[in-house]
């Protein structure tokens, strides 16, 4: 069994959204999840649709009024299993617990339910309290999700103080995982926080990010996963590339078989990429991208992916604006793969952490176009 808490302090940055998406995707995959709400807002719950003020809680569990294993409902999802949360769980911050004992509950009732899950992924509420210490103290991964905006930031700088502390204290190792969410890549603003989160988490940072998508929230709203929502959507490929890349996170022996599923995404995309090439050639709307690469000034850029045969730069106009160098090229919607060639040198894209793993060893950039870029007439 793997411990993922899904935390930050600052409030709105998709902790909820994820930990429900992300429940869904493992479960999808055949892995026995449970999903534990920690926050008294009850948000992942709602989100399972599962709306019950009276349910019992990890408060009654603390309290020693019920066992964890009474409060769990079963099969909420395709293998998912849940534990709601509700008000009364607020209260959980002051019990009278033993000081050495505080932060170490929820890890003392998880124990028992060791051999019956895969995954448990643990929904933290907005706040650096007691629910959340008790989350990071049983995890073994801990994701945070980022929002990309101004304030995402925000409160990060303590998470990695808190777990660095706990770390020395009780000598855990907590791998640390930041996840791009709320993504508007066609912002500039949000290429530069992308880029500010690269230098800043580096190696940390998943290779995958969530885009912005009001199919998340409609998802959210009918209390179904956007798995199930939504199953071909940029949203439902990106969670299901987050569970892949946890998986092979948390377990070695994963790898072979994410292997497998990026050879399987690889071919799925290629046949994507073909069908959006006979839709192009059937005079489908092509859509206008530019590309901005803030960071590449004075060096020779170009451009090649499966939308140009791989040839740098075919198809692909240059400008510089504002001393920002500009890639434009047009394409119908889909998911493509692209890589740079700086300086003569083939590489993904520093700006992009969204990549797959090529036949060659390599990495691609992936580049969603969406229907609502600028049509451009053909
Ligand atoms: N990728 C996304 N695209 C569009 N909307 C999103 C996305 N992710 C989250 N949202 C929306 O943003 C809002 C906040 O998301 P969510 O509840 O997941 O954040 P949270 O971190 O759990 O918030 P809190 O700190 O209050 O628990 C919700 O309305 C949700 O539907
Ligand atoms: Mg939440």
């Amino acid at each position: 069994m793997k411990i993922i808490a899904i935390a930050n302090q600052k409030g709105g940055c998709g902790k909820t959204t994820t930990a429900i998406n992300l429940a869904a995707c493992l479960g999808k995959k055949q892995r026995r999840v449970l999903l534990l709400d920690l926050d008294p807002q009850g948000h992942s719950s709602l989100g399972f649709g599962v709306f019950n003020d009276d349910a019992r809680d990890l408060y009654d569990v603390f309290t020693g009024e019920s066992s964890l294993e009474n409060i769990i409902l079963p099969n909420v999802f395709n293998g998912v299993d849940v534990v709601p949360a509700t008000m009364t769980l607020a209260a959980a911050e002051h019990l009278p617990l033993r000081p050495d004992q505080r932060e170490r509950q929820l890890e003392k009732h998880l124990a028992p339910l060791r051999l019956r899950y895969d995954y448990i992924v643990i929904d933290c509420p907005p706040t650096m309290g007691l629910l959340t210490l008790n989350a990071l103290m049983t995890a073994d991964l801990v994701l945070i999700p980022i929002e990309m905006s101004l304030f995402g930031l925000h409160g990060i700088d303590q998470m990695y103080e808190t777990i660095a502390l706990l770390r020395e204290r009780y000598a855990r190792e907590i791998p640390i995982r930041v996840l791009p969410t709320l993504v508007d890549s066609r912002t500039r603003l949000c290429r530069h926080f992308l880029h500010q989160i690269g230098e800043r988490f580096a190696d940390d940072v998943v290779p995958v990010m969530v885009q912005f998508t009001v199919r998340l929230k409609e998802a959210v709203h009918k209390g179904i996963p956007i798995i199930e929502y939504d199953p071909g959507s940029v949203a439902a490929t990106q969670y299901n590339r987050l569970a892949e890349e946890l998986m092979a996170c948390l377990h070695n022996d994963a790898f072979a078989a994410v292997e497998d599923e990026e050879q399987a995404r690889l071919t799925a995309m290629t046949q994507a990429f073909d069908q959006a090439r006979a839709r192009l050639i059937e005079n489908g709307p092509r859509k206008k991208v530019i590309l901005r690469f803030y960071d590449l000034a004075g060096k020779q850029v170009q451009l090649a992916g499966n939308f140009n045969d791989w040839k740098p730069d075919k198809d692909v106009v240059t400008r510089v604006v504002d001393g920002v160098l500009e890639k434009t090229i047009l394409l119908v919607p889909g998911v493509y793969q692209y890589r740079l060639i700086v300086d003569g040198a083939w590489q993904e894209d520093p700006s992009n952490p969204e990549q797959v793993s090529n036949l060659a060893g390599g990495r691609n950039s992936i580049l969603h176009v969406e229907s609502q870029h600028e049509t451009v007439g053909v």
